[in-house]
This record gives structure tokens, C-alpha cells and sequence, in this order.
């Protein structure tokens, strides 16, 4: 059994701090409002910030993700009541096809393995309504941002509600588009919280076909987060596809 890498209950405190609502949130909400979405599914919600601020009069929001520490933090934080959560991956969202939009934020797609992937955006696709959108946001390979993931570039101090706290990131291993990678938080005691994280890194042409082959079209890619084109060194590749 592997440690969820984002299981750890004093660390879990520091995600929001760590990963504000920023352009993302908007572009994910402009999205939602833009289709006049009334049911959404945000897939790998973790502490559910972007979730509950996808709530909207009318609007029924679903949050879905497998760490039952994300969860249970999200389920805590205020307006939590408005949104239902889910414990799971996408092997949970129900076949309604009545969903009008399915969002999934901070490269939570990143971490669906290649073998899961075409389930995952199946299960998404049997969510939607015809016509119903898909949009996420997943890094770009070719920027290769796993060589600067180095305890030497990424090494941090910083006092937080955990502590004073020493943090930093090192690869372990990489296998094609697949990058493991351990995260280090030095707590005062000493105490070395390790979690092991991989990533899938995939090109656009695997993502483009992989939602093709669950049952998407009109597949768009930005470079950013407000139009920005694709191009090679976009650090971003955001998709937006409809289902057929
Ligand atoms: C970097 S966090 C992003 C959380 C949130 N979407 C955000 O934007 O802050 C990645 C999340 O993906 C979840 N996750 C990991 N594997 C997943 C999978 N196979 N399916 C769905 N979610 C997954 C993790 O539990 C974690 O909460």
C-alpha cells in the first residue's frame, strides 16, 4: 500500500496557504458561468477551495477525491455545506449524463496513471450531458520542470501553524513522462515527513487522443490561463473538450 501524498494532517493545513485561488479559479468559474453550468463535478478536489467557489445559486457542485485528508479538511471549511463530497476517483462519479461540466484543477489529471486514464475520462464522459464540457489543466513535457526539482533548488524554511518547518523536493525517478518524486518536511522535532508523489507528464497528441477515445470533441489547448495560445514552452497545456 502506498502513502497518500496527501495524507498528512498538519500538512494539510498548509495547502491552501500554499495554493491560493488564483487565475486558475477564475478561468475554472469563466468556464462553469460561460455554459451557464448547473451541475459540476470537480474531479481530485483535495481541500476544495476552487469547489466551494464554483457554488452559485442554482448550481449543484460536486467534490470528488480519494484522500480521505483532503476530504474530511474540505468538509470542514466554511460553505462546505453547499457542495456534496465524494470519497473516491472517477471510478465514483455516477453515469448520470445530466453533469454540465466536469473540472479538475491543480494537475489532479497528473496523477491518474496511463492504465487509469481512459477509465477516468470514460467515467467523465458518462457524466455529461452531449454537449457538456471537460476542462484541466496538465504540465507540459517538454519543459521537462522535473529537472529543477533538485533539494538544492527547491530547499525552504518557513514558520508555519505546523511549526518551523524545512521542506524541500527531490526526483527519484523518471520513466519516460513518469516522474516520482519525494517531498521532504522537516518538522522541529526532527521528524522527516516523507511523501512519494508521481506525476504523469503526457504530450498534447496522448491527451488529445485519450479524450478522443472517451467520447470527446472540439478539443481546444491553451498556454495559459487567460486565451494564452499553446505553444512549445507553454509551462501549461489547458484542455477544454465537449462531449460528442
Ligand atoms: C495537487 S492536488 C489538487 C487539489 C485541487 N484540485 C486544487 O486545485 O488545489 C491533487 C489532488 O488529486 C487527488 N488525486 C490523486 N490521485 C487521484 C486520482 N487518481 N483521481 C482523482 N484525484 C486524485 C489528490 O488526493 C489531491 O487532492
Amino acid at each position: 500500500m502506498t502513502l497518500d501524498p496527501y495524507g498528512d494532517e498538519e500538512l494539510v493545513e498548509l495547502y491552501d496557504v500554499d495554493n491560493p485561488a488564483g487565475a486558475d479559479h477564475d478561468y475554472f468559474r469563466r468556464v462553469a458561468d460561460a455554459i451557464g453550468a448547473t451541475k459540476v463535478v470537480d474531479l481530485g478536489c483535495g481541500t476544495g477551495l476552487l469547489t466551494r467557489a464554483l457554488v452559485a445559486p442554482g448550481r449543484v457542485v460536486i467534490g470528488i477525491d480519494p484522500s480521505p485528508t483532503m476530504l474530511n479538511f474540505a468538509r470542514r471549511q466554511p460553505g462546505a455545506e453547499a457542495v456534496t463530497w465524494i470519497d473516491g476517483d472517477a471510478s465514483v462519479i455516477a453515469s448520470t449524463g445530466d453533469v454540465d461540466l466536469v473540472v479538475s484543477s491543480g494537475n489532479t489529471m497528473m496523477h491518474v496513471s496511463d492504465d487509469d486514464l481512459p477509465s477516468a475520462l470514460k467515467s467523465c464522459a458518462d457524466a455529461l450531458r452531449t454537449g457538456g464540457v471537460i476542462t484541466f489543466e496538465s504540465r507540459n513535457p517538454v519543459m521537462r520542470a522535473w529537472e529543477s526539482w533538485t533539494r538544492e533548488a527547491t530547499y525552504g524554511e518557513r514558520d508555519t501553524s505546523a511549526g518551523h518547518l524545512r521542506e524541500w523536493v527531490e526526483v527519484t525517478e523518471v520513466d519516460g513522462g513518469r516522474v516520482v518524486f519525494d517531498a521532504h518536511n522537516v518538522f522541529d522535532d526532527g521528524r522527516d515527513a516523507v511523501y512519494t508523489t508521481t506525476l504523469y507528464f503526457r504530450t498534447v497528441e496522448e491527451i488529445t487522443a485519450a479524450l478522443e477515445d472517451a467520447g470527446f470533441g472540439a478539443i481546444t489547448i491553451q498556454g495559459g490561463w487567460h486565451d494564452e495560445p499553446a505553444t512549445t514552452d507553454s509551462r501549461l497545456l489547458i484542455f477544454h473538450a465537449t462531449k460528442h
